[in-house]
C-alpha cells in the first residue's frame, strides 16, 4: 500500500475516533536535535545506560552520572519543539486528540503548547531529593559540584533512572487514557521498555486502531493496523495538510 494511501487512511480514523491517545518516545524529538536511545546513533550505542542512568551509578560514580545529566540538560536547552510538536498541539486544541503519553523526559510537547501530556519517564525539568522528595529547578545540577538538598541529600534529575519505579499518577492517568482510546497512535519509540510498552497492547486490547509511526522496525509491528515508515516531524506534517486540505 502506498504511503500516501496510509496517511489518507490516518486521516479518516483521526476524524472518526471519538477519543485519540498519541504515545511518544525519543523518536519524536531527534528532530529538534535530541539523540534517541536505541537506534545507530543513540544514546545507549555509547554508553550503558544501566551503568550511567541508575540510582546505583548516582551513588557510586557521582561524578559521571552528573556529567552526563549536564551534557543532556546542555542539549535540551538548545533545542525547541519542531513542527510535529506543534502540530500535535493543534490538533489537542481542535479536540483531534485527547492526550499524549510520553517517555520523554525533554518536555518539548508542554513547550509546543499541549496541555494533557502524560510524562512517564518524569523530566529533565526539575531536580529532586530522594529523601526529603523536595523539588528544585534543573540549574542546581549545573556546576561542578555535586548538587545536594538543604536536607544533606544528593539531588536526583526528575527522571525515572533504570531499576526505579514509575510515578503511580502518571501510570494510573496512561491507564486510563489507554482504556479509552479507539486510536492510539505510536511515534518515535523503539516498543523495547517497560512498563512504558504495555500501554500500546492495553489500547488494543480494549479494541483501539494500534498506528506506529516510526523509522525503524519495532518489536510491536506485528501488532500494528497501520504501520507508516517515517520521520515524526515529516509524517504529522503531511497528515496535517490532509486534513487541512483533503482534495
Ligand atoms: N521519526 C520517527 N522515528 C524516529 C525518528 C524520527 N525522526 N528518530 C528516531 N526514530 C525511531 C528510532 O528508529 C527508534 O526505533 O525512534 C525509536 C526510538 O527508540 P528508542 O531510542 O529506544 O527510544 P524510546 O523508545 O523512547 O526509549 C524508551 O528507554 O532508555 C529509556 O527512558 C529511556 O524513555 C526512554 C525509554
Amino acid at each position: 500500500m502506498q504511503d500516501r494511501d496510509k496517511l489518507e487512511i490516518l486521516v479518516d480514523w483521526l476524524l472518526k475516533s471519538t477519543h485519540t491517545v498519541i504515545f511518544t518516545g525519543a523518536g519524536m524529538s531527534t528532530e529538534a536535535g535530541l539523540p534517541d536511545f536505541r537506534s545507530k546513533t543513540g544514546l545507549w550505542k555509547q554508553k550503558d545506560p544501566t551503568k550511567l542512568a541508575s540510582v546505583e551509578a548516582m551513588n557510586q560514580n557521582p561524578e559521571e552520572f552528573y556529567e552526563f545529566y549536564r551534557m543532556r540538560l546542555a542539549t535540551l536547552g538548545e533545542a525547541s519543539p519542531h513542527k510535529g510538536h506543534k502540530i500535535l498541539a493543534l490538533w489537542e486544541k481542535d479536540r483531534l486528540i485527547q492526550a499524549i503519553i510520553t517517555q520523554n523526559v525533554d518536555g518539548l510537547h508542554h513547550r509546543a503548547g499541549s496541555n494533557r501530556v502524560i510524562e512517564l519517564h518524569g523530566t529533565l525539568r526539575e531536580a529532586v531529593c530522594l529523601k526529603c522528595k523536595q523539588v528544585y529547578p534543573p540549574q542546581v545540577l549545573e556546576g561542578e559540584s555535586i548538587p545536594r538538598c538543604s536536607c544533606g541529600q544528593m539531588l536526583k534529575p526528575g527522571v525515572i533512572l533504570f531499576g526505579e519505579m514509575l510515578p503511580q499518577e502518571a501510570l494510573r492517568q496512561a491507564d486510563i487514557e489507554s482504556r479509552r482510546s479507539h486510536l492510539f497512535i505510536v511515534i518515535g519509540s523503539s516498543l523495547e521498555v517497560s512498563p512504558a510498552n504495555f500501554f500500546p497492547l492495553e489500547a488494543k486490547g480494549v479494541g483501539a486502531k494500534l498506528v506506529i509511526i516510526n523509522l525503524e522496525p519495532t518489536d510491536m509491528d506485528d501488532q500494528a493496523d497501520l504501520l507508516i515508515r517515517g520521520k515524526a516531524g515529516e509524517i504529522l506534517d503531511y497528515l496535517n495538510k490532509i486534513l487541512k486540505d483533503p482534495d
